[in-house]
């Protein structure tokens, strides 16, 4: 990850307190023009493609910054879901909602769906009811608060469509091994696919580390009767930033299953350079603006 700071006839050397609205917390930072911290600068620029209504009062919590599916991506794996599963009506369970990204964007591809988000946080299960409600579709959604390996078998008995998961990589550190087994999520990412395929479907779309080993999944996940998947990989830009795996009727017929290749899809776009001087309340007569260049925003998730 590299973050350059550019600053534009950036002169003076006042002291100032900037607020900066970090969804619903508010952090004031001390700061002079030249010591900005440099992690947050990172977030706060990411801000519009994580939430493109994120002005509208969008909340997040410090986790949230880094584990948020940007919303493209979202956009583009609830496209997946609605054109897979044939649209109309449809029920997708949204196992491990966070902060709403892509609960979100599975409710507002279409009126007819219908959401179920889970978590075990209370505090971000009310920030996805309250994320919802921005973007209009919060009566769209059910919010399910509790362990998702418990919640599984109490969904047995609804009419669910497909599923959909993005449990925690286990923070940043997931980048460092050169392969990453999905035994090393909490909890264990083998074990919430077979939950799903036991008691619900095995329409399931799974948010993995780009870095996933991804013969260990064939292994583990492809049997007898799951004889295919579909391994998705999602682009920021020009760099791979997670892996999408698709399985049952979510897989694309028109593209090459896994056993043979995966897919190079790029899928979204974020712009290089976003403006933040309007985030700036004592500006400097001297200063024009302070501009945050993300080269390359590799840890985000
Ligand atoms: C990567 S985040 C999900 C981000 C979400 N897709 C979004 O875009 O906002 C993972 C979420 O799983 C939740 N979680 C962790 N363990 C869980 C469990 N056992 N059951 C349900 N939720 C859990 C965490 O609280 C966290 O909000």
């Amino acid at each position: 990850m590299t973050v350059v700071l550019q600053k534009t006839a950036l002169q003076g050397k006042t002291k100032r307190t900037n607020t900066i609205q970090l969804g619903k917390m508010h952090k004031r930072v001390k700061q002079t023009s030249r010591s900005r911290d440099a992690k947050l600068d990172k977030y706060w620029a990411q801000r519009f493609s994580l939430f493109s209504r994120f002005n509208d009062g969008i909340q997040l919590d410090d986790e949230s910054w880094w584990s948020v599916t940007p919303e493209k991506i979202a956009h583009h794996i609830a496209a997946r879901f609605h054109k897979s599963l044939g649209g109309g009506h449809l029920t997708i369970v949204d196992g491990f909602c966070g902060v709403g990204g892509n609960l979100i964007q599975f409710a507002l591809y279409s009126p007819h769906i219908r959401v179920i988000g889970c978590d075990i946080n209370l505090e971000r299960l009310m920030m996805a009811k309250h994320n919802a409600k921005i973007y209009g579709v919060e009566h769209q959604c059910e919010f399910i608060l509790g362990d998702f390996m418990s919640i599984i078998q109490s969904l047995q008995c609804q009419a669910i469509d497909a599923i959909f998961l993005s449990p925690p990589w286990g923070g940043v550190d997931y980048g460092i091994v050169e392969k990453y087994s999905l035994n090393q999520m909490t909890p264990d990412g083998y074990e919430i696919v077979k939950l799903c395929r036991k008691y619900i479907t095995n329409d399931i779309a799974f948010l993995m580390p780009r870095n996933t080993d991804i013969d260990e999944v064939r292994r583990v996940l492809l049997t007898k009767q799951y004889p295919e998947l579909e391994c998705e990989h999602n682009m920021v830009g020009t760099k791979v930033k997670t892996i999408t795996m698709y399985f049952g009727r979510l897989i694309n017929p028109d593209s090459e299953l896994a056993e043979s290749s995966s897919q190079l899809l790029n899928v979204t776009n974020v712009p290089d350079v976003v403006t933040i001087d309007d985030d700036i309340e004592e500006k400097d007569e001297t200063e024009t603006s302070l501009q945050v260049e993300v080269i390359d925003s590799e840890d985000s998730w």
